[in-house]
């Protein structure tokens, strides 16, 4: 989302300004160097630095780093730049890569990386092998935007895709500048098995790239989040109407990555109230939302990673109870947007959430789980080097031992 960390993720795209690090509803990003400029403060042994099992698998604290597309992967093939950012910051108990392709027609963002190729899971496979050597976990984000994308990004004939044929008022980044979205096409019932199967396909390839796991991408207004709302979704199949045909191709993309990984392995991201920066909202979130998380809990996934608001904005711009989907949901609840290492931790203490997802902080803290720790404060970000610049505000950034982090892993 242009970094918009606002409404959707990513990156790239904006509604209309021309910039790639846009924001949320409001439209601005959030001024993090001053929100992160704060000291930090949870006292050392607080509750995000508690171990906890994820289904057999210990994570080493509760601190995760939220995905975040950088556009530093040219060609969609994961180079070892994008290695040494994540090894930087291995020390999170777990890190969720960024928006990855299911497929070369779900691409929306440039520069953003893939996992339909062979060449993208040798990529990976350093990536993950880096991430692995520093006794960190990784799991990665799949993703297809379907109709936030545009057709130079896309093969050779290829159509955005969405749930119908309705044009949302933005634009994306393109190699040619910022571009409308257009009307996408509206899936064929009988072309649907087929986004199943590059999911399925996708998950398998992230198995041989050694990933410990998988997040299944269902927030942000892209693809899987317009089958879920009802102002992107009007369909009149088995695909569309009310909240039971809406959330069956999540289901069943779910269910599909259930069967290469097992629900063990398998998480999902939802952002019941986030516009993203299309506008992307749904009439009823809670009786959508709901038994969303309720379905999701019988196909008994690992986690649920949850961006409580409008992704990098306000967190109550939408009335919600997230403590209801937190209390119906059997596997790890990790809470995100605008957490501090302070009300994460007391999130976590007082047992509204079980790990807390941070984005923005990361950035600039490779260390981050270090600083929490000894309760320093946290470096700013510098926005201008967020989307696509190289090793500048990438991997320099030094941790607070003053060295710098890239040296890591050199
Ligand atoms: C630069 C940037 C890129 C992002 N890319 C993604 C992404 O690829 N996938 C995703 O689900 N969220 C993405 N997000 C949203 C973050 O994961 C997170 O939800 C958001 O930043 C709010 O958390 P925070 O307040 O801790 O930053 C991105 C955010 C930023 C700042």
């Amino acid at each position: 989302m242009a970094h918009r960390v606002n409404g959707s993720d990513e990156v790239g795209q904006s509604p209309g300004s021309g910039r790639l690090a846009g924001a949320g509803p409001a439209r601005r990003p959030v001024p993090s160097g001053v929100a992160m400029a704060l000291s930090t403060s949870p006292e050392p042994g607080a509750a995000l630095l508690q171990p906890i099992e994820l289904r057999g698998m210990t994570l080493r604290n509760r601190i995760v780093m939220s995905a975040m597309t950088r556009c530093r992967t040219p060609g969609g093939i994961p180079n070892e730049l994008n290695a040494l950012y994540y090894r930087q910051r291995a020390s999170a108990g777990i890190i969720f890569a960024e928006s990855t392709a299911v497929s070369p027609h779900g691409i929306g963002i440039i520069n953003s990386p893939g996992i339909f190729t062979d060449e993208q899971v040798e990529g990976w496979r350093r990536v993950t092998d880096g991430v692995h050597a520093e006794g960190g976990r990784i799991f990665l984000q799949l993703w297809h935007c379907g109709q936030i994308s545009h057709p130079s990004m896309l093969p050779a004939g290829g159509r955005p895709v969405g749930p119908s044929a309705i044009a949302l008022n933005g634009t994306v980044r393109t190699d040619f500048g910022r571009v409308p979205i257009g009307v996408p096409h509206a899936l064929e019932l009988d072309e649907i098995p087929g986004i199943i199967d590059e999911y399925r396909q996708a998950a398998v390839r992230a198995m041989r790239a050694g990933f410990d796991g998988v997040e299944v991408h269902a927030g942000n207004g892209y693809l899987v989040d317009q089958f879920l709302r009802d102002s992107t979704n009007r369909r009149t199949d088995r695909y569309g109407g009310p909240p039971q045909n809406r959330m069956r191709l999540l289901l069943e993309i779910t269910a599909a990555v259930c069967e290469i990984w097992g629900a063990d392995r398998v998480g999902v991201r939802l952002s019941p109230t986030n516009p993203s920066v299309f506008g992307i909202t749904d009439s009823d979130p809670e009786a959508l939302f709901v038994p969303v998380v309720d379905a999701l809990d019988r196909l008994r996934i690992a986690f649920l990673d949850v961006v409580e608001g409008a992704t990098g904005n306000a967190t109550d711009q939408c009335p919600f109870d997230f403590g209801r989907l937190r209390a119906r949901f059997g596997g790890v609840y990790i809470a995100n947007n605008r957490y501090t290492p302070a009300s994460g931790n007391a999130a976590v203490r007082e047992g509204r959430a079980d790990m807390i997802a941070f984005g923005r902080p990361f950035i600039a803290n490779p260390d981050l789980v270090e600083r929490c720790a000894r309760g320093l404060a946290l470096s700013a970000v510098n926005w201008e080097t967020v989307y696509g610049s190289g090793e500048r505000g990438y991997t320099d950034y030094p941790t607070s031992g003053g060295s710098s982090a890239a040296r890591l892993g050199s």
